[in-house]
């Protein structure tokens, strides 16, 4: 197995990417690597000539509190992942690297939806997300980078980002992956015990059961997807919420494409899902 080059530096990644031919893809990541991370590197060598994939658990985004941490970290495995699935470099480095003590970092702010679902229970949090993603963009020199629909709320801000600066990079957003039964896959996972578990299945269910209801309108949507949750044991709701996808208002009946978001605690972990739902026709459009 070729394990790939690993940059930890900002000189080794400049060189690296000094020699990148064609296009160049970056997937960016906390580590602790599972299958919808493997999808996004997958879809990235679809896309591009050349695969980096930055490791990097960025303190910004995480609240006092929080689990910076306790966060997985786990980059000899991640390192086997990446080069299974032929990551060309990764990027790794430690918190000085990224934010070098003394030099004025740009910080990103996210705007009103950023203070808005996640942001309202993780206050500052997305301006953390912005400002490492910039950064890393600028590091890297991406031509595309790929992001998970898993963090809905996360694209949406990347994207609005990107559109105001005056940078190229294509963003991709990649569908959610998804355990058999319906969990969503997230490095969070891995602080379930067995009952929570079985209990984190009610945020899918709960989205399954809103876009079932998609032809009953936005309201039937957002009153199924909360009647699963209600009944869920061991499931403290943070929000059930509808939004236009595009504008990322509440839903309403002029809404043709939608998208249902879940934040919830259980036990003491709190995951997110959503799903996109198409009210022009009825039913489930995307993960
Ligand atoms: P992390 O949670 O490690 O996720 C890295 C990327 O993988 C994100 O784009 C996320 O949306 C995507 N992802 C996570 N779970 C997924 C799933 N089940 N299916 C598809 N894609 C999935 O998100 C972050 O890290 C950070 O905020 C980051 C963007 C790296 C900035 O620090």
């Amino acid at each position: 197995m070729i394990i790939p080059f690993v940059a930890q530096t900002q000189e080794q990644l400049a060189d690296a990417r000094d020699g990148m031919a064609g296009r160049v893809a970056v997937v960016m990541t906390m580590g602790a690597l599972h299958a919808g991370h493997v999808r996004l590197i997958r879809t990235a060598h679809e896309l591009a000539d050349t695969v980096l994939v930055t490791i990097f658990v960025n303190p910004l985004q995480f609240g006092a509190g929080e689990d910076l941490d306790r966060y997985p970290r786990s980059l000899e495995t991640d390192l086997e992942t990446c080069a299974v699935e032929l990551v060309d470099v990764v990027f790794a480095p430690e918190v000085e690297v990224v934010y070098p003590p003394g030099e004025q970092v740009a910080h990103q702010h996210s705007g009103a939806l950023g203070d808005q679902l996640e942001g309202a229970s993780r206050p500052g949090h997305f301006d953390g997300v912005l400002t490492v993603v910039a950064r890393l963009l600028e590091l890297t020199r991406a031509d595309v980078a790929l992001f998970g629909e898993k963090d809905a709320q996360q694209l949406e801000l990347i994207r609005r980002m990107v559109a105001d600066q005056p940078c190229l990079v294509e963003i991709v957003g990649v569908p959610t992956v998804r355990e058999p039964d319906g969990l969503a896959l997230s490095s969070r996972n891995r602080y379930l015990d067995a009952t929570e578990r079985a209990d984190a299945l009610a945020l899918s269910k709960a989205l399954a059961c809103g876009a079932a209801a998609a032809k009953d309108g936005v309201a039937a949507v957002r009153a199924a997807a909360q009647t699963v949750l209600a009944g869920a044991p061991g499931v403290a709701v943070d929000y059930v919420t509808v939004v236009d996808d595009e504008s990322w208002g509440p839903a309403d009946e002029n809404t043709r494409r939608a998208r249902i978001l879940v934040a919830a605690r259980v036990g003491p972990t709190r995951l997110i899902d959503n799903v996109v739902l198409d009210l022009g026709t009825s039913g489930t459009a995307a993960g």
